[in-house]
């Protein structure tokens, strides 16, 4: 899993994907940019979110709300007092860490030795193997399941108290040393405020502090009446929208998994106080058939409850990914009670309610979020994609075996040779088909270079212009994924693109 997350890494930055910030300058920690294939797979999640979360729903608005946010939100929202991680310093590496992440890495190796020795009994005992069974005998697997759930209870008591000293006493007696100096020579634990502080002003003595937003979900809760009013919509109702989030991550490690820039897609849905539970349900079940639908594999995912609750939160749970590096969150759904909108309406002074015609009350609305990373849902597609495969005549091709609605280039125009009028044909087929999809046109090298130059892009579809292209205009489409290719007609690309490439078919099944 270590290799083929190093693999994803590296085929990012050779293919055009990702880029590490300001390389020429040596880079700048935990935060990229996006190349000329990224961009385009970053647009095609964004616009299945919005079709999806926004487009398709007749409950739910878009809007696009500023970065710079007056400053007393952040007290309201109680991001100033408690948007904290707890950090740890290794005395000899000079190393910083989070010291919940430490603990949790410990118990997802326990996690990964159990699985390890239930893949090893399965080798051995062939189908007869019970692994139900041999998880609650096996005395080595016991004492491991025993271990790491005593130590979940433990760490899971020291966050709900947020105590720091209890998180320190277990990374001591787990013995967890840093993985840089190898010895366990720690500091104390501190609380670390995650927020980036900036000014806001020409001149110092009048500039305004201000924070870049942390959450794009503040921007939603304060333009609550805006919305509501202008779009007249009724409760229950959700606000989307996409933008970048920023945070001061302590550990920014695991490539784009945790940047200090990076975007989110979130929903906040207004409802009635006392329905929020149902609505909660409703969104973590939906959101998980909307993962689903991207093909990924539905193994891949799995829900994880919030041990801690966040200040504002009745319930909250993970939709978790299954990373080179293991099961990590992928997306949140949280359940946020009237908490931002009433401190809102405390430290505003406007009133932040609704008035429900039915119920005949002003009141209130209580609200279920659902928030995902779009980077991470990048890494996601990326991790689930890439694949290295040894060819009958045992030659080698990676391949990004992208699922072809969100492809960056759905398909690539290949002229066989570079000249007697192929170039000018593959042109003419490339404008056609630019109109609608993102497409591309390459007549440098053999063509065999050029199909595997697009499977590692991830391109779905090559179609190369021969020479009976200009007896009789049809020309062959290659599968990345079979490599089989069949001869169609030109006239006939166009359908075939729109059925295998539009979102539509996803977007009915979810
Ligand atoms: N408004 C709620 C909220 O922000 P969160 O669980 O802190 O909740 C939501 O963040 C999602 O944003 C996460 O599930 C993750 O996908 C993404 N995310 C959070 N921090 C991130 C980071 N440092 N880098 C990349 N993505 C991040």
């Amino acid at each position: 899993m270590d290799d083929l997350f190093k693999n994803v890494v590296s085929h990012s930055k050779e293919y055009g994907y990702v880029f590490q910030s300001s390389e020429i300058y040596d880079g700048l920690s935990a935060v990229y940019d996006f190349g000329p294939y990224g961009v385009e797979l970053k647009n095609n999640l964004r616009m299945y979110w919005w079709k999806s979360m926004v487009q398709l729903r007749p409950d739910i608005v878009g809007i696009d709300s500023a970065i710079f946010m007056h400053p007393t939100i952040w007290k309201a929202s109680g991001h100033i007092d408690a948007f904290n991680d707890p950090l740890i310093d290794n005395k000899d590496s000079k190393k910083r860490y989070r010291a919940d992440v430490l603990i949790e890495e410990r118990i997802a190796s326990y996690e990964q030795k159990i699985e390890k020795e239930v893949e090893k009994a399965a080798k051995r005992f062939g189908d007869s193997f019970d692994s139900a069974l041999f998880v609650q005998t096996n005395p080595r697997v016991v004492e491991w399941a025993d271990k790491k759930q005593a130590l979940h209870q433990r760490f899971a008591t020291a966050l709900e108290q947020s105590d720091l000293d209890g998180l320190r006493n277990i990374i001591l007696e787990e013995e967890i040393a840093c993985p840089v100096s190898g010895t366990r020579n720690w500091t104390e634990v501190r609380q670390f405020n995650l927020m980036f502080g900036t000014k806001l002003g020409s001149v110092a003595e009048d500039s305004l502090d201000l924070y870049l937003r942390p959450e794009t979900a503040q921007g939603i809760f304060v333009n609550f009446l805006n919305v509501q009013k202008t779009a007249r919509m009724r409760i229950p109702f959700g606000i989307a929208q996409t933008g970048k989030a920023f945070r001061n991550e302590i550990v920014a490690r695991q490539f784009i998994f945790r940047m200090r820039e990076f975007e989110q897609m979130e929903m906040q849905y207004f409802v009635r106080p006392g329905s929020e539970m149902e609505w909660y349900e409703h969104w973590k079940e939906a959101r998980m058939r909307w993962h689903r639908s991207l093909g990924l594999g539905d193994a891949n995912y799995r829900f994880h409850d919030h041990e801690k609750l966040a200040h504002y939160a009745n319930a909250a749970c993970d939709i978790e990914f299954k990373f080179p590096f293991g099961f990590k969150e992928l997306e949140g759904i949280h359940s946020r009670t009237d908490f931002d909108l009433s401190q809102h309406q405390k430290f505003s002074g406007k009133k932040l309610q609704f008035f429900d015609p039915e119920l005949n009350e002003n009141y209130v609305p209580y609200v279920v979020e659902t928030s995902v990373g779009l980077d991470r849902l990048f890494l996601a597609v990326l991790s689930a994609a890439y694949r290295e495969e040894t060819l009958e005549d045992g030659s080698q091709r990676v391949l990004l075996k992208i699922p072809a609605p969100l492809a960056p280039v759905k398909a690539a125009v290949l002229p066989l040779i570079k000249k007697d009028g192929l170039p000018e044909k593959a042109l003419e087929v490339f404008r056609e088909l630019s109109v609608d999809w993102s497409v591309q046109y390459d007549d440098k090298d053999a063509v065999g270079r050029r199909y595997r130059r697009q499977d590692a892009i991830g391109t779905p579809f090559c179609i190369t212009v021969d020479h009976q292209t200009l007896q009789d205009g049809t020309v062959t489409l290659r599968d990345r994924d079979t490599m089989e290719q069949i001869r169609l007609h030109q006239s006939e690309l166009l359908d075939n693109l729109r059925e295998r490439c539009h979102f539509s078919t996803w977007l009915k099944a979810i």
